[in-house]
């Protein structure tokens, strides 16, 4: 059975006092959490020193907001996975809508991301999802199979074995329109089942998050879905009570 996965993506946002009353908190959440559901927080990359040393010894996972493609080199400003790694990471967000939109980044250099992660050992969370135009001219699926063919292509089917598929409808970010659990609920078993193509072994184990607006008050109803996995959770992480308040969710659904 899959586990569900509250995890938080803090973006461009914080500072040293915001990240320590958070990880705090969402540190003692997890530990409540037990294995009832996974907990992580994907933070900037220079508050990741500051949340390793403030969740040492909890069950909270943290992760990068995204990696470089290479483990290092002459790539200035760039994070390289390896670096993640080392500083205890489990996740390496790829291939968030924002950056494919304000850095261009193509389905085939995401894949590369996803790679050079899974490669150095941190887990990817790959995030795919249509435009609200794409989603207008029913192009859902189009849009998710060519993110996800792109990984398949470069890594295989198998690589999602130890990986996270994050389903983000780019029209529900940060814009408090959540995709209704119908909705989220059809676009995640299509993807489970466009993966079961190519192995159902692996289909049925991959853990996959939805995105956009999910908040405290969404939350319920669409991690009761079977094919909703937990949440990757913009806004609603930067606040104690609201993401503490989606742990306890997923810890009462616990499959
Ligand atoms: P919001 O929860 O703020 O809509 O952001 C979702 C997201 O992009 C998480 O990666």
């Amino acid at each position: 059975m899959r586990k569900l996965l509250v995890m938080g993506n803090w973006k461009l946002n914080g500072t040293k006092e915001t990240v320590s009353e958070l990880i705090k908190a969402f540190a003692a959440a997890a530990d409540k959490a037990g294995s009832k559901a996974e907990v992580a927080i994907c933070a900037p990359a220079i508050f990741i020193g500051q949340v390793e040393a403030l969740a040492k010894g909890s069950r909270l996972n943290y992760g990068s907001e995204d990696c470089d493609i290479h483990t290092k080199g002459a790539f200035t400003g760039e994070n390289s996975p390896a670096m993640i790694k080392e500083f205890g990471c489990k996740y390496a967000i790829v291939g968030h809508s924002e950056r494919r939109g304000y850095h261009k980044e193509s389905s085939g250099y995401v894949a590369e991301k996803f790679k050079a992660a899974q490669d150095n050992g941190l887990v990817p969370v790959l995030c795919i999802g249509e435009s609200e135009a794409d989603f207008d001219a029913g192009r859902t699926m189009d849009v998710c199979k060519e993110e996800l063919k792109a990984v398949i292509d470069l890594c295989g089917i198998k690589a999602f074995e130890n990986a996270v598929i994050a389903y983000e409808p780019i029209w529900a970010i940060g814009t408090g329109k959540t995709a209704t659990p119908e909705i989220a609920e059809g676009v995640h078993s299509k993807i489970r089942a466009y993966l079961k193509t190519f192995d159902a072994a692996v289909a049925d184990k991959v853990q996959i998050l939805y995105g956009g607006s999910c908040n405290a008050k969404t939350a319920p109803e669409l991690f009761k879905q079977p094919d909703i996995d937990g949440g990757l959770i913009g806004g609603a992480s930067l606040k104690v009570p609201d993401f503490t308040s989606i742990i306890e969710t997923a810890v009462s659904l616990s499959k």
